[in-house]
This record gives C-alpha cells, structure tokens and sequence, in this order.
C-alpha cells in the first residue's frame, strides 16, 4: 500500500492558451486507493488539468506533487516513469502499429544491441490484455480494431507500469455495458493497490457508482469537492452549471405531420432483418437497445452506407434506392453518426468552416462563397448548442472534445434535413447542454422535422420520444406510444423477454 495522503496533488495551477484561460488556479489532489471523480461542463477544463497532470501541457503557474514529491514533469514519458498515467479522452494510438507496439510506445523492452524483444514484448502484452479479457491478440494491428478495442488498447498501457494515479477520461463513452464492466473491474483491482484514480465522466450514474469523493470544476476554476456518499445528482448539478436541471420536457407535440419516412421489411445481411417502421414530420422517434442490437446498422443503411440485402424505402410518397452518403443528404437525410470525432471533423480547420463545409453548395453565388453567410450559420449553431469557443476562427483541433461533438450536430442541423437520425446525441454531452440537446431535438419535431434518435440511455430515450421502437439481435421486438412504455417493459422488449 502507498503510505503518502495524496497520490498525487496539484496546488494553484493555471494554464492559459491564446484567448482561453483553461485553468484559474486550481487545486487538487487524489489520495491512494481512491476514486476521484472529475466533473464540469464541456471545455470546463478537465482535460486541460489532467494533460498538465500527465506531463503533456506545463502549468504557466502552480505545483505538482507525486506522492508528496515536489514534480516538473517535461513529457508524458517522464510523467510515466514517476508513475501518473493519464487514458486519454480522444484515442492517441498509432495506427499502423501492432497492439503490443502501442501497448509498449516509447518503451519497447531491448535485448543486447538495442534490438526489439520481440518475444518478450508479445509475452508482456498477452499478458496484459488478458487481465483485460480482451478477444484479440497482441499482433493484431490497431487499424483493425473497433474504437472500443482501440480504447482497451489506450487502457492497456497504463497496467505497463507500476502507477501511483491512472487517469481515466471519459474511458466508457464508447464502450459496450460488458467492457464498461471489465473496466470497473480493472479500476477496483487498481484501487486495491493502492493507486489513485481520477475519473472523468458526463454520465452521472458511473460516477456515483465508484467514486469515493467528486470535485467539479467550472470554467477553468476549482468549485469544491465533495463526498460521494454525502452528495447527489442535483447538488453536483448546481455546483457545476449554477442551477438545477429543468427535466420538464420542452416543445410538446401533440398533432403531427404526414408520414415523412417509411421502411418496409428492411434487412441488411445478419445485421437486422425484416425491419418496418415510419416516421412523421413533427415526431421523435426513438430507438431503443442494447449495443450492437441493429439500430445504428439501420440508420447506417438508410444513409447510404450499408447496401440493403431486401426492403423498400419511401420518402415522402416516392420510393427511393439510396445508394451513397451524397446521394443521402440530396433526398433530405441527414445522420450525426455515433463516432462523431472520426466521421465528421477537420480538426485542422476553423470551427466555422467545419460547420459550414456540406452546406458550401447552398452558400456559393457564382465562384464565391458568402463568407458573411457562413459566420452567421455559425453563430446561430454557436448559440443554439452553446458551443464553448473564443470565435469561429479557432482550429476545431483546440476545443474540448463535448464541444467538438457540438461541432458535428451543428453541422448536420445547418443542413436543414427533413429526416434527422442522430446516433447517441449526447455522448460525450455535459449534463446541462444535454438537457438543451434534448429540448433542441423536440423543437426541431415542433418545426416539422421528422427525427429519429438512437440512445442506449433510457432516461434520453424516455425523455425526448413520442414513439420508442425497441430492438433485440436484429429485430423489432415492440413499439411503444410514449403514454404506454415504461422502464420495465422497455427492458424486457430489448432483452428478448417480451
Ligand atoms: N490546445 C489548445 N489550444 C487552445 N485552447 C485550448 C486547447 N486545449 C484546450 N483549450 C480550451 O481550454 C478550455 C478547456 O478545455 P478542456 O478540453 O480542458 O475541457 P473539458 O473540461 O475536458 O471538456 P469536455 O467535457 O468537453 O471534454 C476550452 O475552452 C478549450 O477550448
Ligand atoms: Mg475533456
């Protein structure tokens, strides 16, 4: 067991960028054996902080202290060997390595000569990714994983070293229920040895299954740190946007619109199998399941991107053959996929100029583009999903990864589509704008959109549906009126009971 208090502590940190002061003095500390949890809204700072912590940014001001040990830490190496390992928000692997390589970068073990061990790197990192009871092998590129696997692989890094604080940044967004437990699994075992945790996470539920004190930040300054079992959802809310949430739901509708969209016995290979259903302007339709139930397939499908083996698509009255992504967004579709980062941003480019990028064909008046145009979408999405960004110049690269997110449903909504589909809307979201993301879905029904929406979170599918379609394995097992489901006969229709 670690003797020291703290595992690891900061003392006034700042840390400004051009235009954004990030962190405001800012003090913290994780003891031993602990789970800390780190919350605040999108670009609140929390990423920022644990960059510093992990040797990537320097602080313009303020102290590190590993285990009590006054630390200057020059680069994540470094920060590594003195024992703070820091799981990364967005995944920073290389992808043309195998995973063991990955597993080991900067530190590949070397016989005599300086030549790879390739033997006791394999050996080492089977090792590992069995405590991680992962299915794939060490060889295995990691171009050829699943995001999730790839967030295993970030996970897998830091058992390489005996670690005094791991931490994890937002480590479960794109993880299935089983690997989110295999991973608290592997947080306990930490735990039991005495390494310190912080743990950052917008989903409410997680942090208050495993942490043992939360402390919040708020635009770049330390608001307090609580203890878990002294607290609940609604104090951390307020300490973190300044109010209690509104739940109420927003933009009620009650009569809808002609059919906008209706499928008829789709089915795409065994990923979903005789799927029908339609949707209305002025409606949310919500899909229900759990992941790798069929749902993102079917809005995958329906945009172009997985050929139909069987079915029949109309959109408004004419039937349609959607056969790519362009050809799509022409009819009126639009889909904000679930991996928003990896199919939908520049990071290189402006803020405005990604929100703006599909809908440069609408702007152009002869060869030029309306530059006055383009800010003023940008603005209006700015506004509308709280986009946290000094102007619409900044690189999308520089902004915190909920606010990156934002980006990308801006994008999409700019367009104006008559049929939304947004997968798992608020991944990633702050609880606050998560409520005004809900409340943005139910106002775009209002305005007559027909939109659908893929959540594996039941309260945001309870929330934001007039009408639930539920899935298992590839098939609709029930649809639901949003005055008869409940939570129960949600789940059974998703586990196959019902
Ligand atoms: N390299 C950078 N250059 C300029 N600004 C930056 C840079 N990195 C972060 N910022 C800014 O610092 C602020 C804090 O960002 P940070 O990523 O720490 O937020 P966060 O709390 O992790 O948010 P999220 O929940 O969205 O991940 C944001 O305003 C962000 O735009
Ligand atoms: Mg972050």
């Amino acid at each position: 067991m670690n003797a020291f208090d703290t595992a690891l502590r900061v003392q006034g940190i700042v840390k400004t960028f051009p235009a954004v002061r990030a962190l405001d003095d800012v003090s913290f500390d994780v003891r031993p054996g602990e789970v800390h949890a780190l919350l605040g809204e999108n670009g609140a700072g929390k990423s920022t902080l644990m960059k510093v912590l992990a040797g990537m940014h320097r602080p313009d001001q303020g102290r590190i202290f590993i285990s009590e040990e006054p630390a200057i830490l020059h680069s994540p190496l470094e920060a590594k060997r003195l024992g703070v390992v820091l799981i990364h928000q967005e995944l920073s692997l290389a992808e043309q390595m195998s995973v063991a390589e990955n597993i080991f970068l900067g530190e590949l073990p070397r016989k005599n000569f300086g030549m790879v061990d390739w033997k006791k790197l394999y050996a080492d990192a089977e090792a590992i990714l069995q405590r991680l009871n992962c299915d794939f092998g060490p060889q295995t590129r990691v171009e050829d994983l699943s995001i999730a696997k790839k967030q295993m692989v970030e996970i897998a890094r830091a058992l390489t070293v005996e670690a005094k604080a791991v931490i994890f940044d937002e480590p479960t967004a794109s993880l299935t229920d089983q690997e989110k437990e295999v991973l608290f699994d592997v947080i306990r075992d930490l735990q039991a040895q005495g390494v310190g945790i912080v743990y950052i996470s917008h989903r409410m539920e997680e942090i208050f299954r495993i942490s043992n004190r939360i402390s919040v930040l708020r635009d770049g300054t330390y608001r307090g740190t609580l203890e878990t079992v002294d607290t609940n959802e609604d104090e951390v809310t307020r300490l973190m946007i300044g109010r209690s949430l509104d739940t109420s739901r927003g933009g009620k509708v009650v009569s809808t619109g002609p059919v906008v969209l209706k499928v008829e016995n789709l089915s795409c290979g065994d990923l979903f199998e005789n799927v029908s259903f339609s949707v209305q302007a002025g409606e949310v339709l919500g899909f229900y399941g759990l992941v790798g139930a069929g749902r993102t397939a079917i809005a995958e499908a329906l945009f172009g991107l997985r050929r139909l083996s069987q079915g029949k698509v109309v959109l408004n009255g004419q039937e349609i053959t959607i056969t790519s992504p362009r050809h799509a967004v022409e009819q009126g579709l639009a889909l904000v996929p679930e991996s928003r980062k990896e199919q939908g941003l520049v990071l290189g480019m402006s803020c405005r100029d990604n929100m703006t990028l599909p809908q440069i064909g609408n702007l152009t008046t002869g060869p030029f583009v309306s530059n006055g145009g383009e800010i003023a979408i940008f603005d209006r999405y700015r506004d509308l999903l709280s986009i946290k960004t000094p102007g619409w110049r900044q690189l999308v690269g520089n902004l915190s990864g909920g606010n990156q997110q934002k980006i990308v449903i801006g994008k999409w909504l700019a367009m104006r589509p008559k049929v939304l589909i947004v997968d798992e809307p608020t991944r990633g979201i702050d609880v606050g704008s998560k409520a005004e993301i809900h409340n943005l879905l139910r106002e775009l029904a209002a305005d007559g959109y027909a939109v659908i929406v893929i959540s594996s979170e039941m309260p945001e599918i309870l929330s934001v549906s007039d009408r639930i379609i539920a899935m298992y394995r590839g098939e609709i097992t029930r649809e639901f009126t949003a005055d008869e489901v409940t939570e129960d006969n949600l789940v059974q229709a998703i586990s196959g009971l019902s």
